[in-house]
């Protein structure tokens, strides 16, 4: 069976290492066939200023591939690690990009979700909770439940990135499982 949507993963960490990027991974393996998990890169994205872009002027094509590849999905999932109780600045600047020029907003509609993960016990809930509030803003219509706060990261995934636990696996199922049915009910299609 051909997938019937298409999502925009952001992992909101940079790191070669990063948790995130390996639950991204490892969710994109357990994602039903409906739905074909794509990770769109954030890293090469220039920091967002209203001086390059606007009237006679061109964005930076790295902008311009950021925001086509967010129009062109059926729903947004985000992985996002908690740097100083809030998302990383790349992923906020991501957010930004995707959000201009002012009325063409990529992110509109799309149905979201999120997943913070953390080696520390809280499992990322502030950053969690940060990216929610700008969501909700840019009219994306997030996830609530079931809330997927990932702690104790550098247990959960080895040097290999395959998820070892089966709680765990059995946890990512259920989020994915409950996300395709979530863009099923909100993609615009
Ligand atoms: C962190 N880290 C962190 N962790 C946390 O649970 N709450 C926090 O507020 C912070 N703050 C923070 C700030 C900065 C600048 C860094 C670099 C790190 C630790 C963070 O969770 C850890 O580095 C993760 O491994 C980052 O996710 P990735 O890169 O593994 O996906």
């Amino acid at each position: 069976m051909s997938a019937s949507y298409r999502i925009a993963v952001l992992v909101g960490s940079l790191r070669k290492g990063s948790y995130n990027r390996k639950a991204a991974m490892a969710m994109k393996t357990l994602a039903p066939p409906e739905l074909a998990l794509e990770i769109v890169e954030i890293g090469d994205l220039p920091l967002y200023s209203e001086d390059l872009e606007g009237e006679g002027k061109t964005a930076p094509e790295a902008w311009t591939r950021f925001r086509e590849a967010v129009r062109g999905s059926d729903g947004v999932l985000f992985f996002t690690p908690e740097y100083n109780r809030s998302v990383p600045g790349g992923l906020k600047n991501a957010i930004d990009v995707g959000s201009r020029p002012y009325g063409k907003s990529a992110w509109s509609g799309k149905p979201g979700g999120v997943v913070s993960v953390s080696p520390s016990a809280i499992g990322g809930f502030g950053a969690n909770h940060a990216l929610r509030q700008s969501m909700v803003f840019l009219d994306v219509p997030m996830m609530q439940q079931p809330e997927a706060y990932v702690g104790g990261a550098a247990k959960l995934f080895p040097d290999s990135g395959e998820l070892e636990s089966d709680d765990t696996k059995k946890f990512f199922t259920g989020i994915i499982t409950a996300y395709a049915a979530w863009v099923a009910k909100f993609a615009k299609k």
